[in-house]
């Protein structure tokens, strides 16, 4: 990449007018992110030199500790890769890298190997016919192939893999460590070809601004539900690592595939509360108000036909029918086998006066994944050198148009390794290790007595996501929500250079951001493909294109 990124950033923010000295953490490995892709990276990279993981809030907030489902991975005789990869590429509509399917399906079993070494256990099959594994089934999957703990996977795994990184001495957490912006050598004015040499943090313990140096920088941050009034996601899924390479000059791709989960609990007060699709993998049937079983409208694999087409369904029957909800009937299940196949799920609706064995049980599509981000290869290289990408941030070409169930953590595991293996082999970046770094430029930024315009801001940009960038678009819609990102994006940057930046205030920019990206890349389809459905292009092109945005001169 050419070298004159300098003008990417805020320049407000580099000159030093601060008498503090700044805290430099200097490390071999700087990881972003706790969730199953920054954990195993940093546990790979721990072999090779120092890590510091840097995450958000504490260290088991991730999309991943909210896993219901599992992962997917062939282990069955009556199934074969070649099942799993026609089911991936099938439900990504033409726009899955097909190599990069072969080599992450094929790379499932050593994975699971290796995570069951790791410490996690994966349910076994009672009646032990079938094989050692009870494996569950999900929409767009011809065979029963997910790997799960009942339905509190990614619990499981986040905790398994917690404790074997605070037994490796190679490794710092430093949690409460939001990272603000990544550094570069162009923009640190060094003549050299442009690579990431580390971020500045905010660590809202203190409160303090610092520099986290490293030659290798890993973005494993996650996604961004929250861009969306509604999501399955938690709170610390606000997108930073999709927003941060993008103002890196990074090369974005496929934002307009956002994922909405067909199934999350419809309640006052379930906050993002997911039921999994291994509830329909059981038999499940979506019905409406009445009790009718509705999919056979839509597709003939009815309640597991893919995501895409479940969530467009509910929203056509709700918008059709007026009204707020579909309903899952899950009422064939005994509630012996619901107490313990989906224990969490069957605990949280009896909580709401629901109970699964006997009720219908209210659900709403919401923001699930992003199947785009950074461009990334499936070893975790992105286009500025010394900057990696992993798990749901990076776009590998593994899931295309629409990303199959239980897919995500298995890209997580497989691309973690292959980047450990790249990086591992690489000669060390000796003359990035002490690279000056300017401190922290607080200019006249004062503390902010406006927290109601965060909070104003970060209400208004979600709401207008949801309602015009929604699981169905349009034209008229997607102009819309763009005039409206661009006014609310200038006033974020105005308030960012203000005032002293906080957790709250980086979270809503980073929204903005990646809100703008997601417009942008839904205006440039003028198709319908997978997640993306719009109105006025309802048919699928011939040629399959992947999206890519890169920042440019004037942004
Ligand atoms: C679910 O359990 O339905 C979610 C699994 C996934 O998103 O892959």
């Amino acid at each position: 990449m050419s070298s004159d990124f300098w003008w990417m950033f805020d320049r407000t923010h580099i000159f030093v007018h601060y008498s503090l000295i700044m805290r430099i953490l200097d490390c071999d490995y700087f990881v972003v992110g706790s969730g199953i892709a920054g954990l195993m990276s940093a546990l790979g990279l721990s072999r090779y030199g120092k890590v510091v993981v840097a995450t958000k809030k504490e260290c088991a907030d991730s999309n991943t500790n909210y896993a219901q489902g599992g992962i997917a991975c062939v282990v069955r005789d009556d199934d074969s890769f070649d099942d799993h990869i026609a089911d991936t590429l099938d439900a990504g509509a033409g726009l899955c890298d097909e190599r990069v399917v072969k080599e992450i399906v094929s790379g499932g079993p050593e994975r699971i190997a290796e995570l069951e070494r790791l410490g996690m256990e994966f349910a076994a099959n009672k009646d032990s016919s079938d094989g050692r594994y009870d494996l569950g089934k999900e929409g767009g999957h011809s065979h029963r192939r997910v790997f799960h703990a009942g339905d509190i996977t990614g619990a499981k795994v986040e905790a398994a893999l917690l404790a074997q990184v605070a037994e490796s001495p190679n490794i710092t957490i430093c949690d409460h460590f939001m990272v603000v912006d990544l550094i570069t050598t162009s923009w640190l004015g060094i003549d050299s070809d442009n690579r990431c040499v580390g971020a500045y943090v905010l660590d809202s313990s203190t409160k303090e601004m610092a520099v986290v140096r490293a030659p290798h920088v890993v973005l494993a941050s996650g996604g961004g539900g929250k861009v969306y009034l509604y999501t399955s996601n938690p709170d610390v899924a606000t997108g930073d690592g999709v927003a941060m390479a993008w103002r890196g000059g990074v090369p974005i791709a496929n934002m307009e595939f956002i994922q909405f989960h067909p199934t999350c609990l419809h309640h006052p007060d379930a906050k993002s509360f997911l039921i999994s699709e291994a509830v329909r993998g059981e038999g499940a049937m979506l019905v409406d108000a009445a009790g009718h079983p509705f999919m056979d409208k839509y597709d003939n694999r009815q309640s597991l036909a893919p995501r895409d087409i479940v969530a467009r369904a509910i929203d056509h029957e709700m918008k059709e029918h007026g009204e707020l909800c579909m309903y899952l009937d899950v009422r064939h299940k005994s509630e012996e086998f619901l107490k313990e196949r989906f224990e969490n799920i069957y605990k949280k609706c009896l909580g709401f006066g629901i109970d699964m064995a006997r009720d219908l049980v209210p659900v709403v599509p919401a923001a699930h994944y992003f199947c785009g981000g950074v461009k990334a290869t499936i070893d975790g290289r992105t286009e500025l050198d010394g900057l990696y990408a992993c798990g749901e941030v990076a776009c590998t070409g593994l899931h295309g148009a629409n990303r199959l169930a239980s897919n995500s953590l298995l890209e997580a595991l497989v691309c973690s390794c292959e980047m450990v293996r790249f990086i591992g082999e690489m000669p060390k970046a000796e003359s990035y290790d002490k690279v000056a770094i300017p401190d922290w430029e607080f200019g006249d930024a004062v503390r902010s007595d406006e927290q109601i315009v965060v909070e104003h801001n970060w209400s208004e940009l979600r709401t207008c996501m949801w309602d015009y960038v929604g699981i169905v678009r349009a034209d008229k819609r997607l102009e819309r929500a763009y005039r409206r990102i661009r006014n609310l994006k200038q006033e974020i940057r105005e308030y960012y250079l203000d005032y002293l930046v906080t957790p709250d205030m980086l979270e809503l920019r980073n929204i903005a951001a990646v809100a703008e990206l997601i417009v942008k890349s839904a205006m440039q389809r003028k198709e319908s493909r997978g997640l993306h459905y719009t109105l006025d292009y309802p048919e699928m092109m011939d040629e399959a294109k992947d999206t890519v945005i890169t920042r440019t001169m004037n942004e």
